[in-house]
C-alpha cells in the first residue's frame, strides 16, 4: 500500500503567527515523510474580505518562502499556489450547486467574518468553505492537518463529498474519497497574547496580540512584555480561572520542547517577571532558524518560482483528473 496523501493549506493574507505555526505548518513539517503531501497557499481565499492588488502576489510569495522556511522538503512534499490551478475554481461552482444554502449560513466564521464587516459582505465570503471543500477533494487526501477553528469546514467537507457521491456515484465507485481531519490537541488553538479567551488571529487589529514568525527579536521582547497577565503567583496548566496563564505556559511548552510535566514543575513557584524573559529567550531561538532560512530563500527568487512551476504542474494533474470524473458524473458533455 501507498503512503497516505495529506492536503492542508493556509490563506495569504498577512503574516504567518505562532498560531498558524504550532496549530498547522510545524504538523505539516513533522509528519511528513510518513506521508505523501500537498500544501498550498489559499490566495484565493485571501480575497473574500477586502484585499490590497499591489500585495497580494507579494504575500503569496512570502507564504510560500516561509512554507519552506519552516521545513517543508520537497522531497515528501509538493507546494503549489490554488490560483495556479484552475480546477479548484471550476470544481467550486460545480459544488455550490449541490450544496444547500444553509449549511453555509450556519458556519461560524462566516458569521463572525460577516459581523466584522457589516453590510459589505460578499457571496465569496459566504462561499469560501465550498472553496475550501473543492480544494480538499480535488486530490483525494486522507487525512487534512489544520488547527481547531476549521473544524467545522472539513466536516462541511465531509457532507458536500457524501452529498455527491449518494447523488450522482454509484455505492461502489464514489468520485471522491471523504478525508480525515487531523487536529492535534496542543497547539491546536494558541490564544491572542491579549486575551487568552479568544484565539491568536491573522485579522486581529492589535499587532500586540500576536508574535509573527517573521517579528525581529525587540519585537518579540516587547510583545511578551506587553502581553496580558494576572496577579496570581505560581503558574500552572489547565486551570479556567487564568486562561493567559494556560497559553503562556502551553507556547513555552511547545517552543521549548520540554514535557509538559517538567514545565509545571518549573514554573509552580515563578512570578511572570521570572516567567517572560524565559518565554522571550525560547520564542527569538525557536524563530531565528526559519528566519535565516526565509532570508536566504527569498534572495533567491528562481528558486522559489521553480518550485511552485513544478508544484503546479503536479498538483495540476490530479486536480484535472478528479474534476473529470466529476464533469462526467454529473453528466456534462465532454469537448471534442
Ligand atoms: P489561517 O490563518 O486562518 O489561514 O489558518 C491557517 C492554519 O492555521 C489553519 O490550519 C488554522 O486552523 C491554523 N490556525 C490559525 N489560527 C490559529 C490559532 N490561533 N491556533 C492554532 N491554529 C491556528
Ligand atoms: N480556510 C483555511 C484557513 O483559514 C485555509 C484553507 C483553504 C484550507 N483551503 C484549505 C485548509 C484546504 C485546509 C484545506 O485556515
Amino acid at each position: 500500500m501507498g503512503r497516505q496523501r495529506v492536503l492542508s493549506g493556509v490563506q495569504s493574507t498577512g503574516e504567518l503567527h505562532l498560531g498558524n505555526y504550532l496549530g498547522a505548518i510545524r504538523n505539516w513539517v513533522d509528519g511528513q515523510s510518513h506521508y505523501e503531501n500537498y500544501f498550498f497557499i489559499a490566495d484565493l481565499h485571501a480575497i473574500t474580505v477586502p484585499h490590497n492588488p499591489k500585495r497580494l502576489a507579494e504575500n503569496t510569495r512570502t507564504l510560500a518562502a516561509l512554507y519552506l522556511a519552516c521545513g517543508l522538503d520537497l522531497e515528501f512534499t509538493t507546494i503549489f499556489v490554488q490560483s495556479h490551478v484552475p480546477a479548484h475554481t471550476e470544481l467550486t461552482w460545480l459544488f455550490n450547486c449541490i450544496t444547500p444554502l444553509n449549511w453555509l449560513e450556519r458556519m461560524i466564521q462566516f458569521k463572525e467574518k460577516a459581523i466584522k464587516q457589516g453590510e459589505n459582505v460578499s457571496v465569496g465570503l459566504l462561499n469560501y468553505p465550498v472553496l475550501q471543500a473543492a480544494d480538499i477533494l480535488l486530490y483525494q487526501p486522507d487525512l487534512v492537518p489544520v488547527g481547531e477553528d476549521q473544524k467545522q469546514h472539513l466536516e462541511l467537507t465531509r457532507d458536500i463529498a457524501t452529498r455527491f457521491n449518494f447523488q450522482f456515484a454509484s455505492p461502489k465507485q464514489p468520485v471522491f474519497k471523504i478525508p480525515e481531519p487531523l487536529i492535534r490537541p496542543t497547539g491546536a488553538r494558541v490564544m491572542s497574547l491579549l486575551d487568552g479567551t479568544r484565539k491568536m488571529s491573522k485579522s486581529d487589529p492589535a499587532e500586540l496580540s500576536r508574535i509573527n514568525l517573521l517579528d525581529p527579536p525587540d519585537q518579540i521582547r516587547n510583545k511578551i512584555k506587553r502581553c496580558k497577565t494576572d496577579p496570581i503567583r505560581g503558574l500552572t496548566f489547565d486551570n479556567p480561572a487564568r486562561p493567559e496563564c494556560d497559553n503562556l505556559l502551553t507556547l513555552y511548552m511547545l517552543l521549548s520542547g520540554k514535557s509538559k510535566a517538567a514545565i509545571a514543575t518549573e514554573c509552580q513557584d515563578m512570578g511572570w517577571g521570572q516567567f517572560k524573559p524565559l518565554l522571550t529567550e525560547v520564542t527569538i531561538a525557536a524563530l531565528k532558524p526559519i528566519q535565516d532560512r526565509y532570508q536566504a530563500i527569498v534572495q533567491e527568487p528562481s528558486y522559489l518560482e521553480s518550485v511552485l512551476r513544478q508544484g503546479r504542474e503536479k498538483a495540476a494533474a490530479i486536480a484535472f483528473s478528479t474534476l473529470k470524473q466529476a464533469r462526467e458524473a454529473l453528466g456534462f458533455s465532454t469537448p471534442l
